[in-house]
């Protein structure tokens, strides 16, 4: 799949393979577990399996007299930490409540012990033998039962919205009136990041009062300060290493409970320790996307305008953490509407900690919305590719701010021609073929543009390379190769004579691999120093500079740039664009679902690197198309406990589940958002794919499907 149509564009400069591709490939790549330190020592993560109440009794006798045991650390000892501000700009947590810091249960899977060994068999073996009685509570973890309230604001933002056009009065009233309307609930399930890479942490005090910390993190150096909150020791003596990342999507930004009890466990015994989350301890301790239940009614003229919008989210949290889904995200931004009103509730439940998960809330947001705007195109008669062209607004509707760079028509209408789109008749099970039903559906696709401040270190050696130094990081998203693509383009010298090293808390603040920012964020920094090496050794290039290098004797020039936002965000709104289209084929007779065909038109500014650009929307179309038809996590309502809890009992998609996705990229580079012009290409592929499945079933079934996942069950003949 490496063929990249890039004449269609302007935004697309370069297609270069992965520069940690062969490293990867050839096991040479080091993952946080992999580390070794001599005399390190396991810790094995003791965990609840009672939903709620308290720990009455814990019994670590018969474990701490098992060989080669070292230490149990339980809430009666548990070891010293320090409260962090938790407060995003210092540091942040994904769990407010620390480690063993009570007696209390909140969630089935919930951390009650680490016992540490001198190897992990050991430790796991000494696990089993602790003895826990508890003193239960009634638990929560049935949503449809659950208690809601008006959810907090999220980063700043009241999630409660409302505006009306004085015409109308109210947004009620505009709906009543409307000539037609759409009112549909439309859920989703709870899900799992499942990174091929397990969460660990490997903790090496080299002092009392120094730490090295091998843990995969999306924010280098927030982790690092996050660290030095929770340690009570200055930035510069945690020193966070992690050169590569197997998958995040979300779940690996901030410290979690065991990386905490790991750091300050090791403290306390002052070896080497090492624990790794086994992928059963996921499912509680390491984040979700928490299930949603989504109202959605759409008014529109019988022209198919749409007068009114009200989007009305539940969504659940853990006791110990507030995380609210924010599906109401996409509301505003995709159709203009004079009437609309947006509302989130939240649950408290006895689950594991639900928070970021590729496309928060733009993904189930998009669901809904996308999959309600079909539903109104067929209640209308008219073309949901022309339903959406003839609403698009040139606005952020919550901001009144225009878009910077906005070329969604356009996705639509390659979208459109690539797909054929015109031959759809408009009247569902009128395609077959070999037997089965043929369904078409589309959807639209959107995700804003974010940017955060990064600094990045460049280095001419004498021998013709080029080095560049940041605490970034890669979690499988290209980041390596972006980042040699932009000093390649600024030096003028090769990709393969730039030396990339990033997952290093020493090196200049790298950014967040979250929010798909880490491009438009850091890519600016590194374009700046390498224009400030250049303007250091008086060269007007590269090749100049490695010259007088050489010929002086001197080991290196080297420069230093950061880059920020600015003013540009009062004047524009951000925001990345797309259209999936795709082709299905349904056995009723065996409820089996088929995807066929599939094109992503993509709008995301300027695109660094055509190759892993597209890789990105593909993983994130079969990550969609797993939502759509496979994902769901789920607990037992009688104990708490996860029924879904590995690879096995997760399904996600497999290569015959996928056909091949076209991917292409239309657009100009955005440079009102950053001088690169790039707005980024991470989560945007993932909105709108469970929805254009959906719409294609209901294309080739009659049947509009609106919980997902669309498991067999559901598409098996005379079963609505
Ligand atoms: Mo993403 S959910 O911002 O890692």
């Amino acid at each position: 799949m490496s063929q990249v149509d890039n004449s269609i564009s302007n935004s697309v400069s370069s297609s270069v393979s992965r520069k940690d591709g062969r490293a990867k490939v050839t096991g040479t790549a080091t993952y946080s577990a992999e580390f070794q330190i001599p005399g390190m020592v396991y810790g094995y993560l003791v965990t609840a399996t009672v939903a709620n109440g308290r720990i009455k009794s814990i019994d670590t006798s018969a474990a701490e007299r098992e060989r080669g045991v070292i230490k149990v650390f339980t809430h009666k000892n548990p070891p010293k930490v320090f409260k962090p501000a938790n407060d995003f700009m210092n540091s942040k947590i994904y769990e407010a409540r620390l480690p063993l810091s009570d007696d209390r249960i909140f969630y089935a899977g919930q951390i009650v012990g680490l016992v540490v060994a001198d190897t992990f068999e050991r430790a796991r073996d000494a696990a089993h033998l602790i003895k826990v009685e508890y003193e239960t509570q009634e638990l929560m973890v049935d949503a449809s039962k659950a208690n809601y309230r008006p959810a907090p604001p999220f980063f700043g933002e009241d999630f409660t919205y409302e505006k009306s056009s004085t015409t109308a009065g109210d947004v009620t009233k505009a709906l009543a009136s409307a000539a037609v309307k759409v009112e549909a609930t439309y859920t989703t399930p709870m899900e799992l990041h499942a990174p091929m890479e397990p969460h660990a942490t490997i903790v090496h005090w080299k002092t009392p009062d120094s730490v090295t910390i091998y843990e995969p993190t999306q924010w280098v150096l927030k982790s690092q300060k996050t660290y030095a909150d929770l340690l009570g020791l200055p930035a510069e003596r945690i020193h966070v290493i992690n050169p590569y990342i197997g998958g995040a999507f979300g779940c690996k930004a901030f410290p979690w409970p065991h990386g905490i009890l790991g750091a300050t466990a090791a403290r306390e015994i002052q070896r080497p320790l090492k624990v790794v989350v086994s992928r059963r301890q996921m499912t509680a301790n390491t984040g979700h996307r928490s299930e949603t239940e989504q109202s959605i009614r759409l008014g529109a003229s019988k022209d198919g305008k749409l007068t009114a919008i009200i989007h009305e989210v539940k969504s659940a949290t853990s006791g110990v953490e507030t995380f609210t889904e924010p599906c109401t995200s996409v509301t505003p931004v995709m159709y203009a509407t004079p009437n609309m009103r947006l509302k989130q509730d939240l649950a408290v439940m006895n689950v594991g900690t639900p928070t970021f998960m590729r496309a928060p809330g733009e993904a189930p947001g998009m669901w809904a919305l996308e999959s309600a705007m079909d539903e109104l195109a067929w209640e209308l008669k008219i073309d949901p590719v022309k339903l959406r062209l003839d609403n698009e607004t040139r606005e952020h509707q919550r901001k009144n701010l225009p878009y910077s760079a906005k070329n969604f028509a356009e996705c639509l209408r390659l979208g459109s021609e690539q797909f054929a789109w015109e031959k759809r008749p408009m009247q569902t099970r009128a395609l077959t073929r070999d037997g089965k039903l043929v369904g078409w559906g589309m959807a639209a696709s959107t995700f804003p543009g974010y940017r955060g401040n990064t600094s990045a270190k460049v280095r001419l050696l004498p021998d013709g390379t080029a080095h560049v130094m940041t605490a970034a990081n890669d979690m499988g998203t290209g980041a390596y190769t972006v980042i040699a693509i932009t000093a390649s383009e600024t030096l003028k010298i090769p990709v393969d004579k730039i030396r990339v090293e990033i997952g290093d808390s020493t090196m200049p603040d790298g950014g967040m691999a979250g929010g798909s920012q880490m491009t438009a964020s850091l890519t600016p920094a590194v374009k700046l120093a390498c224009e400030e090496v250049l303007k250091k050794a008086e060269s007007p290039t590269a090749e100049k500079a490695f010259d007088k290098l050489k010929q002086s004797g001197r080991a290196a020039f080297e420069a230093t740039a950061s880059s920020a936002p600015g003013e540009e965000k009062k004047k524009f709104a951000f925001q990345s664009w797309g259209a999936h289209f795709c082709e299905i084929t349904v056995d009723e007779e065996i409820g089996r679902l088929q995807i066929t065909r599939w094109v992503s038109v993509m709008n995301v500014g300027r695109v660094l690197n055509a190759k892993t650009a597209a890789s990105q929307i593909r993983g994130a179309v079969i990550m969609g198309i797993g939502s759509a038809l496979m994902e769901e996590g789920y607990l037992d309502l009688n104990t708490g406990n996860p029924v879904v809890y590995d690879l096995a009992t997760y399904h996600f998609p497999a290569h015959a589940d996928i056909p091949r996705i076209e991917v292409t990229f239309v657009g100009e580079p955005d440079t009102n958002f950053n001088p690169m012009g790039v707005r980024g290409v991470g989560e945007i592929g993932i909105t709108g794919v469970a929805a254009a499945v959906a719409n294609a079933v209901y294309h080739a079934t009659g049947k509009r499907l609106r919980d997902l996942p669309i498991t067999p069950d559901k598409l098996l003949v005379n079963n609505s």
